[in-house]
């Protein structure tokens, strides 16, 4: 039945058929590698492949059928077709343009990399011809509803898979069962509401994960079937809102964890602790109000922190203890009561930097925080940043402990440094531009004779 209507489609709409030149007279004057498509239908077109082995085509027309063997014998090792989506106006399935492939439509091909994007793929649910050489596989824009497990089976040796794009809502146990030798799996920008336990099974080589631009609420405890895990993204996903306690407890071996432009409000200490490799973790612009004690104390590799873009409101006594970082951003947060919704002033703790050395942190663009005595308590820093933070007079006590290279106060609404303000602190540099202090004060804050001072 289904081979039938398929041979009603071929003679109704445009399909492709490759012609070898043994079997094409006509065009006498091309090379002996040299392959010709003619277009169905109205064999209008004729397309060269030439000697290259690698083939991109984009269609214009909304239908096209992958005759069996249609390739065969041309070489081609890397295959790219698309539809020019670019007359689209919306995102509907109509819209999309289909592409009708048999089981056998890459017979006789060896390919490395097959990449298909803007159709509405009609996939033979019995799979296709094993490209078993096959490393590389784009699905993107496909209206793929469904992880194609039985597909994914006629390609044994699959290193790469990029199924983004698609509308995909759940991940099923076992869904990528057959993909051994998987390294990069990226799944953003579907519509993935859940990902049912061991969904991630058998992909015991996989070393990057994407699952950005998704629906789901609760990033789960499913990764325990990647044992190899290095990066994990998780972008603009607004819907989530909470990561599982037990999220990252069975991939140890992450080196970079991106959760971003998510509603994640809070991190519960414990929840990064089984990361000893991590080095990169990036949190900006997700709706965090809290930095608790002990939330990245055991993270003994890590070197860049970024925090920027959220709602901490409270930073507290000992946030950051034991980490030597090379970047900490803590840029531009909107502290904001998340059940009365009222802007807050962010409270930094003291010793909340105690323990830390790093070189650079970053604290721009935060309204007024009130930072209190002995702050900084501890800290070991290259540069503090706190330019642009609205901040007013400084106290005697707020940099207590602190020990920086350089400290960068500018552009703030600072008048008045009381007396003896450095006294506690080791400050080699202090640059005050765009405020309005005095620079005859400057004697009596209590900076060693060789700090450099700008004002
Ligand atoms: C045949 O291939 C050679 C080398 O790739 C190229 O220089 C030549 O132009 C081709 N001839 C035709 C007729 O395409
Ligand atoms: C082929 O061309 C004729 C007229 O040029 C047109 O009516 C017909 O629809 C075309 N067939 C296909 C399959 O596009
Ligand atoms: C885009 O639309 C124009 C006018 O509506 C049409 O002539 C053209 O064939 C379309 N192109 C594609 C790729 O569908
Ligand atoms: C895609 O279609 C648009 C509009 O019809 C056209 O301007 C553009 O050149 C086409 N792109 C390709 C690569 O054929
Ligand atoms: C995705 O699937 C849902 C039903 O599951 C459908 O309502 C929606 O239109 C589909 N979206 C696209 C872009 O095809
Ligand atoms: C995943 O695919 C998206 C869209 O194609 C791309 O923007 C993103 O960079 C990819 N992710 C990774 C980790 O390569
Ligand atoms: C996502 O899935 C839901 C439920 O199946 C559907 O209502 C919605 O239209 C889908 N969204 C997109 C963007 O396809
Ligand atoms: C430092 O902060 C902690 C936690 O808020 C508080 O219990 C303690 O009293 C504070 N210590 C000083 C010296 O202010």
């Amino acid at each position: 039945m289904k081979f039938s209507t398929e041979i009603y489609l071929i003679s109704l709409v445009l399909s492709i058929r490759l012609l070898s030149i043994t079997r094409s007279c006509e065009f006498s004057s091309l090379n002996r590698s040299d392959r010709i498509i003619n277009v169905d239908g109205n064999t209008t077109r004729v397309i060269k492949i030439g000697n290259s082995d690698r083939f991109d085509m984009m269609f214009g027309t909304p239908y096209a059928i992958i005759d069996p063997q249609a390739f065969d014998g041309s070489g081609v090792k890397t295959l790219h077709l698309s539809f020019n989506t670019s007359n689209h106006t919306s995102n509907e399935a109509s819209n999309y343009g289909r592409i009708l492939l048999t089981p056998e439509s890459f017979v006789g091909l060896d390919l490395d990399s097959l990449s298909l994007k803007g159709t509405d793929l009609t996939l033979n649910r019995d799979g296709l011809t094993p490209l078993r050489s096959l490393n590389h596989l784009t699905l993107k824009s496909c209206n793929i509803v469904e992880v194609p497990t039985i597909l994914l089976m006629s390609f044994p040796k699959l290193q790469s898979l990029i199924l983004s794009h698609n509308n995909m809502t759940v991940v099923h146990h076992n869904g990528f069962e057959s993909l051994q030798h998987l390294w990069y799996l990226n799944l953003s920008s579907n519509n993935i509401t859940t990902f049912e336990s061991g969904c991630f099974n058998g992909l015991e080589e996989l070393e990057r994960l994407d699952l950005s631009g998704n629906s789901f609420i609760l990033l789960p405890d499913a990764f325990e079937g990647l044992p190899k895990l290095l990066e994990l993204h998780v972008r603009n996903c607004p819907n989530l809102k909470e990561i599982d306690d037990n999220a990252f407890r069975a991939t140890p071996t992450l080196t970079a964890l991106t959760i971003s432009g998510t509603g994640v409000r809070s991190l519960q200490p414990g929840v990064f602790d089984g990361l000893l490799r991590l080095k990169w973790l990036q949190l900006s612009d997700n709706q965090i109000n809290r930095i608790r004690k002990n939330l990245f104390n055991k993270l003994e590799s890590l070197e860049y922190l970024f925090l920027d873009n959220n709602r901490i409101m409270r930073m507290e006594s000992h946030a950051f203890s034991r980490l030597n970082l090379r970047y900490l951003g803590l840029s531009y947060q909107s502290p904001m009561d998340s059940d009365t919704f009222h802007v807050q002033r962010q409270v930094i703790e003291n010793r909340t930097f105690d323990g830390l050395t790093v070189d650079i942190i970053s604290m721009v663009g935060t309204l007024n925080p009130n930072i209190t005595p002995a702050a900084f308590d501890g800290l070991i820093a290259g540069l503090v940043d706190l330019h642009c933070a609205n901040l007013g007079n400084i106290e005697t006590d707020i940099f207590i402990g602190l020990n920086v290279r350089k400290l960068d106060l500018r552009l703030n609404r600072i008048s008045i440094i009381v007396a003896d303000a450095f006294k506690e602190a080791v400050v080699e540099e202090l640059d005050l531009s765009f405020n309005s202090v005095k620079i005859t004060d400057y004697p009596s804050w209590g900076l060693s004779e060789t700090a450099l001072v700008t004002i």
